[in-house]
């Protein structure tokens, strides 16, 4: 098999690393030797939040790889963020440690039923959540985070018609807090659709002191039963300002690492899904490794490459979105 052939059935080129080697210290050089840069979602492993130069949001995430220096950016979260990296930055090298870190949300979207879609409303505009392909942002005309797109969605004027895409319970959510009356696409995250309102109700009983937090992309009568609903960072945000000391928390696991270590003594307990592994670990996001990542920050492989004429149409809705999001000082 040649490398393109591995990297297409596997999305990384599996190489054995010699076990006697500290893989931290590994990656610090490498870094350094390579002028690269790795930026972390919240949802990756701790040990790769450990090593991270920058830890965020999609919002966050997306303002450090518009403005960084390094030549080379290593991903460590899901193509689509990786994709958007690109997109600002087109000029470097952006890899990510397995390609098929995808996403379940930016499935649920294709865009050539998007584009089919987006005909039936000509006067209206389209509002995407960053969690979709490059070929979806180009066919937007803003792109939003979860952290911005109540302010999006009200940055535009009253009567303005607006399409919302590809969560469905996101864009409820905004629908709610803004009063708009959106047009909704009908995608969702499979991690964020399944927790059980039944097991949280039992959660919540045994531990009548703890905050509920939630993450938007969750279903409505999730949500409902919410103390607090934001971005993974508001989420974070709020555990810190909050004089609870007991925390149920309704997103993907991975969080939970930077809230202990920015809350020691505080309690978080991850929200209960729906399923018998009681998991709510992202499988996408989760395929990313310390070792995977050493290893394509060592070969500069696997890389994340956008078309030339879709970076030309993605990024003008990805930028308006940074420049609403300068404005409101977020
Ligand atoms: P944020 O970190 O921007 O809240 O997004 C959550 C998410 O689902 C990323 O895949
Ligand atoms: Fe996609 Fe959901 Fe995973 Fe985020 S948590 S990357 S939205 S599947």
């Amino acid at each position: 098999m040649n490398k393109a052939e591995e990297l297409d059935k596997y999305g990384y080129i599996a190489e054995h690393i010699d076990p006697t080697l500290d893989l931290f210290e590994e990656i610090d050089r490498l870094k350094k030797e390579k002028n690269a840069i790795i930026l972390a979602h919240y949802y990756q492993d701790p040990d790769i939040q450990d090593i991270a130069d920058y830890i965020g949001d999609s919002l966050g995430l997306s303002q450090e790889a518009a403005k960084t220096e390094a030549d080379i950016i290593v991903f460590a979260g899901v193509h689509f963020m990786a994709e958007t990296a690109k997109i600002l930055s087109p000029s470097k090298k952006v890899l990510l440690p397995d390609l098929k870190a995808g996403c379940s949300l930016a499935d649920s979207c294709p865009p050539h039923l998007f584009k089919k879609f987006k005909e039936k409303y000509p006067d209206h505009l389209v509002i995407t959540y960053v969690n979709c392909t490059a070929e979806l942002k180009a066919l937007s005309d803003i792109v939003c985070t979860s952290t911005n797109a109540v302010q999006i969605v009200e940055s535009l004027p009253k009567d303005q018609k607006i399409i919302f895409g590809p969560d469905k319970n996101l864009g409820s959510w905004v629908a709610k807090k803004t009063g708009r009356d959106l047009v909704l696409w009908n995608g969702a995250c499979m991690v964020h659709e399944i927790f059980s309102q039944e097991k949280i109700t039992k959660l919540k009983e045994r531990h009548p002191k703890a905050k509920f937090i939630a993450h938007p992309e969750c279903e409505e009568p999730v949500l409902a039963m919410a103390d607090y609903i934001g971005s993974t960072t508001g989420l974070l945000k709020y555990t810190i300002s909050s004089e609870a000391e007991e925390f149920i928390v309704a997103t993907e696991s991975g969080i939970i690492h930077q809230m202990e270590k920015a809350n020691p003594g505080k309690v978080f307990i991850p929200a209960p899904p729906n399923n018998l592994c009681a998991c709510n670990d992202c499988p996408y996001m989760k395929r990313n490794t310390l070792e995977k990542l050493y290893l394509c920050l060592k070969n500069e492989i696997p890389e994340v490459s956008v078309a030339s004429d879709i970076i030309e149409k993605a990024r003008l809705p990805i930028e308006r979105m940074l420049e609403i999001s300068a404005k409101m000082g977020l």
